[in-house]
């Protein structure tokens, strides 16, 4: 669990622009996009096409307000919004690679989506990730080399919250200095970093380190970058979103569930899918509208084949038995589902030195004194995330899995897995101790041969899908796994780490032998929130996959999808800077298919008539209230 007991005030203030919160309350418009969800993928593509003057843009948000709340807003903070009303609560089918536990399987239900809650590492992937999808979709548009502008465009590299000199930390000229989300190294230091820093150089040749793992080659261990601005979270809402509502033809609608998209006729015998039915709850009322244009889906991994099932576009085979009509017979789609399995093992440390984050957790008194630090100059160590130096690492060539599976890694700059180092207890799989001081060693699967599904539970759109992220279900994941952990103990036994780290704790100390290190690790592996790949695109003459390589979904007109669920392969990184660069790529792919038709009409932008509509002071007042009570009761589940 993560500061639980927090008491502490949870909105700063709000300030809202043409933000509507009920349809009834949406202008008499034509749209001509109509964006649905505003995570990662919807905001940044419906940010961008309202660049064009006289574009009329509608984003529709099923999650809720986000203007003012601290947890929001202070990095340190993130994760004790798991499980809270900004969280979908999902949870997975039992996972037989996980011992047939089902694990909650949080994703943002806010303005700016997952990128609202997340956890803020900023990793671009590697070359060979992107040259892969490139290779797979036949668009040498989406290689690694042709990402560039574009990975530059969304970037703007800013200080650390404490100004530290950041020589060594990162490349400065890999890095964009304009663009609308900001990204900074850890603003504060940990007694953990010189050591974790120091490892590296004990034991180069297997660990070594790497200056900047945003350069297209991954391998090696070093410091975090963070979309962190100034001490504070950078999401798809402060850095896309919010710019954009200074726009008149930028409208966001939240609160408000799209249910399906409608098919509004037929070119050429393809279905047409303009349409969209939202609704405020499962009680209605029900709406519609048009898009002149397109129907572009952002609900994420999860939501978006979700959302294509409900609308008859999938597998008839599993439509037809729940009633619904299929108009598009695509059996691709809710499959190739992929995401990273992580696990967290700790290791009790010598209790003459300090480890900043077990004393937060344990002293009250010390978090509101972090806090008001923080509110009061946005510093100390509530500007960090949960770890300032990771690294991706592969297997050796030689490993003998490899006689029976071929790599299903990119290439040689992606890493098989990932090593995150938490100075304290961190799990989500179980509760911290009361006292005592640790160290946590994640281990992530990041190249996995895993695959899963989303499947349709009942019809209506207001129930959770069957989430199967097939979660070390694989021979190649599991042993990964195994083999993350025991490379994490051999870093963790590099001289720089003597007197301070002791010895493994809890259920991670009788993990001995290969075989208890599976069981270990089945037994309290959870995720690392990485869903994707569920509405893969693929090359635009093959039958296998939901989306052409400009997004288009395959056997439609109008319909598109910018999200996570169009990745072919799962990224070897923290995938929000992969969605990221793909909405900014999408972006310009639409803008270059409708340049022609777009109506320039500059005097269209000049008046600003879109009405402030808050979240009202009573509703206001049970999320508050709401938010402390899960604040203060929550147990990670299972
Ligand atoms: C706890 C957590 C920690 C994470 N940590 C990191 C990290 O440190 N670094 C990193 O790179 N990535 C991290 N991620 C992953 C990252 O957030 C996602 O990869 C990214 O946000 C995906 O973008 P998206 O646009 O596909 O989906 P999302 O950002 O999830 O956005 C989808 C949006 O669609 C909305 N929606 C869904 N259904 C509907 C509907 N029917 N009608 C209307 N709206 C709908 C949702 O409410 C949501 O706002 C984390 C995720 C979680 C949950
Ligand atoms: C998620 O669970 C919490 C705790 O039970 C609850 O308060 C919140 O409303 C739930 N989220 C949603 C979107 O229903
Ligand atoms: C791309 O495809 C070619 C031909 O199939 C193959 O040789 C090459 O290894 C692929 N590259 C990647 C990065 O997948
Ligand atoms: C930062 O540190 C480097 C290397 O130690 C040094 O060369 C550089 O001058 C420093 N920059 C500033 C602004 O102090
Ligand atoms: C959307 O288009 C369809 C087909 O042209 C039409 O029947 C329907 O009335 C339109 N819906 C709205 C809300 O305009
Ligand atoms: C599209 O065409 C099909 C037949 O090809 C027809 O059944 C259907 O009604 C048409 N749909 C619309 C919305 O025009
Ligand atoms: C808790 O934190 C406060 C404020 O920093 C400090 O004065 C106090 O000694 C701490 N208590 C314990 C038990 O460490
Ligand atoms: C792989 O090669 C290394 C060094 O070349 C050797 O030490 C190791 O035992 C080999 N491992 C396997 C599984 O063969
Ligand atoms: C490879 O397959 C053989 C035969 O099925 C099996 O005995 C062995 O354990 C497998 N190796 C790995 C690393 O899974
Ligand atoms: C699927 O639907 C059934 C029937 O409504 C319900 O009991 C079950 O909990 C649902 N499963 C999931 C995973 O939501
Ligand atoms: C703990 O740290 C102290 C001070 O650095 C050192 O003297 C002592 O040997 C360490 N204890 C262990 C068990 O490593
Ligand atoms: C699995 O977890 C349960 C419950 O936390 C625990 O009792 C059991 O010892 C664990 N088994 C292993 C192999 O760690
Ligand atoms: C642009 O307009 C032309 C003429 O009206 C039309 O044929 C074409 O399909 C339009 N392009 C798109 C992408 O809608």
């Amino acid at each position: 669990m993560w500061l639980s007991f927090l008491s502490l005030p949870l909105f700063a203030g709000c300030a809202i622009g043409a933000l509507y919160t009920h349809p009834s309350d949406l202008p008499q418009k034509n749209y001509d996009f109509i964006v649905v969800g505003s995570g990662a993928g919807g905001g940044a593509v419906a940010s961008r096409l309202s660049e064009v003057s006289g574009v009329n843009v509608l984003v529709i948000e099923a999650g809720i307000n986000v203007d003012g709340v601290i947890p929001t807003e202070v990095p340190f903070l993130g994760p004790s919004l798991i499980g809270t009303p900004f969280d979908w609560n999902f949870t997975t089918t039992p996972q037989t690679g996980l011992d047939g536990r089902s694990i909650l399987y949080s994703r943002g239900f806010a303005l700016g989506g997952s990128t609202s809650i997340h956890f803020m590492v900023y990793t671009r992937g590697s070359q060979d990730d992107f040259d892969r999808w490139a290779n797979v979709t036949g668009d040498s548009g989406w290689s690694w080399q042709a990402l560039q502008p574009y990975f530059k465009k969304m970037e703007k590299l800013v200080t650390p919250a404490d100004n530290h000199n950041t020589t060594g930390e990162l490349v400065t000229s890999l890095h964009g200095d304009s663009g609308p989300l900001s990204v900074s190294l850890p603003g504060f230091p940990l007694v953990t970093d010189s050591k974790v820093i120091g490892a590296t150089s004990d034991l180069p040749a297997q660990f070594p380190f790497n200056e900047d793992m945003n350069s297209g080659n991954t391998i090696g261990i070093g410091w975090v970058q963070y979309t962190i601005d100034n001490g504070e979270r950078a999401s798809s809402y402060t850095a896309y979103i919010k710019p954009a509502l200074a726009r008149s033809n930028f409208d966001v609608l939240i609160n408000t569930r799209v249910t399906k998209v409608i098919q509004t006729g037929n070119e050429s015998g393809v279905p047409i899918f303009r349409g969209v039915q939202f609704a405020p709850s499962s009680s209605g009322p029900f709406y519609s509208l048009n898009a002149t244009k397109e129907v572009i889906l952002s609900a994420g991994a999860v939501q978006t084949p979700q959302i294509l099932l409900l609308s008859g576009i999938g597998s008839s085979k599993d439509l037809q038995p729940l009633g619904i009509n299929t108009i598009v017979d695509n059996p691709n789609v809710g499959t190739n589902f992929q995401d990273h399995a992580l696990l967290s093992s700790p290791f009790t440390v010598n209790t003459t030195a300090q480890t900043t984050f077990d004393a937060i957790g344990q002293n009250a008194t010390f978090a509101g004194e972090l806090l008001s630090q923080w509110q009061s100059s946005r510093t100390g160590e509530f500007v960090l995330g949960p770890a300032n130096q990771l690294g991706w690492l592969r297997l050796p060539s030689n490993a003998s899995i490899f006689d029976n599976t071929t790599d299903p890694s990119a290439g040689p700059t992606s890493g098989h897995y990932e090593l995150i180092f938490t100075d304290g207890f961190v799990s989500f799989a179980v509760p911290s101790p009361s006292s005592g001081q640790f160290f946590s060693l994640f281990t992530n699967v990041v190249s996995p041969s895993s695959r899963g599904t989303i499947k349709l539970n009942t019809t209506s759109p207001f129930d959770a899908p069957l989430i199967d992220p097939g979660l070390l279900s694989s021979d190649f994941d599991i042993f990964t796994m195994r083999e993350a952990i025991k490379a994490g103990k051999q870093f963790l036994g590099a001289k720089s780490f003597d007197g301070f780290i002791l010895e493994p704790f809890g259920a991670f100390a009788d993990a001995v032998t290969d075989d208890q290190i599976e069981a270990y690790a089945r037994n309290f592996t959870t995720t690392v929130w990485h869903p994707t790949c569920s509405a893969s695109m693929t090359a635009r003459n093959s039958s296998q996959g939901v989306l052409n390589p400009d997004l288009t979904v395959k056997g439609t007109v109008g319909l598109r999808v910018v999200d996570a669920s169009a990745f072919p392969f799962v990224t070897a990184s923290h995938p929000q800077t992969a969605v990221y660069v793909l909405a900014e790529r999408a972006a310009d792919l639409i803008k270059a298919d409708y340049a022609s038709n777009a109506t320039q009409d500059p005097s269209s932008s000049t008046s600003k008539p879109n009405a402030a509509t808050g979240v009202s002071s009573g509703s206001d007042t049970m999320l508050i209230g709401s938010l402390l009570a899960t604040l203060m009761t929550y147990v990670f589940l299972h």
